[in-house]
């Protein structure tokens, strides 16, 4: 038997998921099969079980600060898997990235400041930007040839003509699932230095990386990019630990890590919950093999989807991802409405997906799979929209 199971299923209603337990609420089918928030239906790894079961025991859960070994955890991980040198002094905690995300756009942007984003894209980037009194800058990403690309002309003029101050990257993107090149970074990130735009780059997905790709990280590129930037990362996406809320930011830069601790005082954020810090440490010391596993059981989910579309559905185009857990389709064939389309997938497929306007209005068409569940969840999937499209015709 393989090491790990990732066929398994654990049935996850009740246990309090957001991806399993809302679904009466928002008033979808008893039947619908989540597919939606990126969340993963495997057992994290057991030394994080194990780790978080042995500080159970000790019973006692006073305030805590990050347990003895936790930043070389981190300094290994990032050292060996992604070539980058961290420093204890650039760590920042948080509860979360998309909440580490929101400090920064307050602390290193005034209000009516423009932020660049490139949709389609994460939802939140917007939702923070919009809810902080900022501008969102929209440079859209271009779908050509089967693939998103940066329009390198648009992206200066935005900067140019909307005072933009801060740039949220996606790095890998959700959703289109590029991973950006070096060249491509490099060349967004000298745009970003000419107009003295900082550079928050969201890195959670960095370790989804499928074979004939490779992730750069931002700050790892030159020194100019490290000092201009903050990188976003987290063990929540790699191992699903998302419930246990703990995010790492590196701020290299004194003063831009100044501004962004001094944000979080004002919100009244100290200490984390031990848990995530215990189960973080672990993850990175004892989950290497367990994520080279899961990546080749994840690269078998894509090859299953692709052969799926191609043989059996082929009105709808798979965008080929090259990182993340998270596949993008255009269904714009089916010729429907936003609003069809959405009825098409909840209540005629019985599928619980992301809709692409979700991510901007260039998401239109489009639908957001989460394919991070054991292959007999996919091809329940799988078939079931073949049924609900073969049931149009
Ligand atoms: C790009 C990106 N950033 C951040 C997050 C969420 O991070 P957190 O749960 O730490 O806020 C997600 C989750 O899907 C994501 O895709």
């Amino acid at each position: 038997m393989a090491a790990f199971d990732f066929d398994k299923i654990y049935p996850r209603k009740n246990t309090g998921s957001v991806k399993y337990d809302l679904a009466p609420a928002l008033g979808l089918p008893e039947d619908v099969l989540p597919m939606w928030v990126a969340d993963m239906d495997f057992r994290s790894p057991e030394c994080v079980v194990e780790a978080i079961i042995e500080r159970a025991k000790h019973g006692i859960f006073g305030y805590s600060e990050a347990p003895k070994g936790y930043f070389e955890a981190l300094e290994t991980w990032y050292r060996v898997r992604h070539n980058w040198h961290v420093q204890p002094a650039w760590l920042v905690k948080a509860s979360g990235v998309v909440y580490a995300i929101a400090q920064a756009v307050r602390a290193l942007t005034e209000k009516g400041d423009g932020v660049l984003i490139q949709e389609p894209v994460y939802y939140p980037f917007r939702d923070v930007v919009e809810k902080n009194d900022r501008k969102p800058v929209v440079s859209e990403l271009v779908y050509k040839n089967g693939a998103y690309h940066v329009d390198f002309d648009d992206f200066e003029r935005k900067i140019r003509d909307n005072n933009v101050r801060l740039f949220i990257l996606c790095s890998p993107h959700n959703p289109v699932g590029r991973v950006w090149t070096k060249e491509e970074l490099e060349r967004m990130g000298d745009i970003c230095l000419r107009y003295g735009v900082i550079v928050a780059s969201d890195e959670i997905h960095a370790d989804f990386v499928y074979p004939g790709y490779r992730h750069t990280v931002f700050a790892a590129i030159k020194q100019e990019f490290e000092q201009n930037s903050l990188i976003f990362t987290a063990p929540t996406k790699t191992f699903n630990l998302a419930g246990l809320h703990i995010s790492n930011i590196f701020i290299p830069n004194p003063k831009l890590r100044e501004k962004f601790q001094t944000e979080t005082s004002r919100s009244g954020m100290s200490q984390l919950g031990i848990m995530g810090m215990v189960a973080c440490q672990a993850a990175y010391e004892g989950g290497g093999a367990w994520l080279d596993a899961l990546m080749a059981y994840l690269g078998d989910n894509v090859a299953y989807m692709r052969d799926f579309l191609r043989t059996r559905l082929p009105e709808l185009t798979l965008i080929e991802p090259e990182g993340t857990y998270l596949t993008w389709v255009d269904f714009r064939t089916l010729g429907m409405t936003v609003e069809e389309l959405e009825q098409f997938i909840k209540f005629k497929a019985c599928l619980w997906l992301d809709g692409g306007t979700m991510f901007g209005e260039s998401g239109a068409g489009f639908q957001r799979f989460n394919i991070a569940c054991p292959r007999a969840i996919l091809q329940d999937a799988m078939e079931r929209l073949e049924k609900a499209c073969r049931s149009r015709t």
